[in-house]
């Protein structure tokens, strides 16, 4: 048990050491002359497709499918289709104005702040999120759409942000805080679904579009996320991945590079004030 805690603790220590200092570039956009054909191929074998969302049928989301699947078009084309089907069968559309009133209290989750460069940000304290209870009362499907909730106001805000010329970035962010992580709530074997889903909807409904993604605060135990999530995320977004400890002078210097103070929670040293999390009598 010792030595196993002590193996996390390395590791977590190699890994900070390992990411801190890499630096982050904005979306690359550029694309070579054969790129570009297939580009125009893609564009063309999907002409006939009706989008249910307009950022679907957007250049950037369509270079983005084509990264995801090596530029083979075949390929992009059915992941499309498939994000489009995915779209409907969960009635996507309405999500921003469905009745969150069961969750968003128990579960907070902000992202109404933006990096430097303008692009939007999903903030959450992961303590906060009790899985284990989600999963103990049936309620997982639901918190996990709450989360989905978050990307589709991220990803929908990136690209109205872009066309108001409000940003200089095309993409968006995660911070979560994962000071007072617990084993029971938050690692149980019935949580672990919640790490997965989430990653595999990340990759397959919105790939390329996270700028950073910061884990702040992570405990040793944060390698179990660490370690189911990290076989689902693509090179992309594990670049983009940040994992920082609880020593609080080097993540805020990481942090405080990308964000100013005022778009950040009280819990990450910001000076944006929310509601505190209402409990349950
Ligand atoms: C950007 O993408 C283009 C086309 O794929 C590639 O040739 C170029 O090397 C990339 N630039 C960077 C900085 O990654
Ligand atoms: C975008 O870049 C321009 C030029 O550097 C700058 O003036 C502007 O404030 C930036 N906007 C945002 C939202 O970062």
């Amino acid at each position: 048990m010792v030595s196993t805690k002590l193996f996390f603790i390395v590791c977590t220590t190699l890994l900070i050491v390992s990411l801190v200092g890499k630096a982050f570039s904005v979306e690359n956009l550029s694309l070579t002359r054969a790129e570009k054909q297939k580009l125009d191929q893609f564009k063309e074998a999907i002409s006939k497709i009706t989008f249910p969302a307009e950022w679907m049928q957007q250049e950037l989301t369509l270079v983005r499918y084509l990264r995801a699947r090596e530029w083979d078009v075949r390929r992009a084309k059915s992941m499309l289709q498939e994000t489009v089907a995915w779209w409907e069968e969960n009635n996507m559309k309405d999500i921003q104005n469905e009745d969150w009133t069961d969750v968003e209290k128990d579960y907070p989750l902000h992202t109404d702040g933006v990096d430097k460069l303008g692009q939007p940000a999903i903030v959450y304290a992961l303590a906060e999120w009790d899985l284990r209870g989600a999963a103990v009362q049936g309620r997982m499907n639901r918190v996990i759409r709450w989360f989905v909730k978050g990307y589709d106001d991220v990803h929908t805000k990136s690209f109205e942000y872009q066309k108001l010329g409000k940003t200089n970035g095309t993409q968006w962010n995660v911070i979560a805080d994962m000071d007072k992580l617990s084993r029971q709530q938050q690692l149980c074997i019935q949580c672990l679904r919640f790490y997965t889903e989430l990653g595999v909807l990340l990759e397959s409904r919105y790939p390329g579009a996270i700028s950073k993604m910061f884990a702040i605060n992570s405990p040793s135990i944060f390698q179990v996320i660490l370690g189911v999530v990290n076989p689902i995320l693509s090179k992309s977004t594990l670049n983009a991945l940040k994992v920082l400890g609880t020593n609080k002078e080097e993540w805020s210097k990481v942090v405080y590079a990308h964000f100013e103070k005022d778009q950040l929670p009280e819990n990450l040293g910001g000076t944006r004030k929310y509601a505190p999390v209402w409990n349950e009598i």
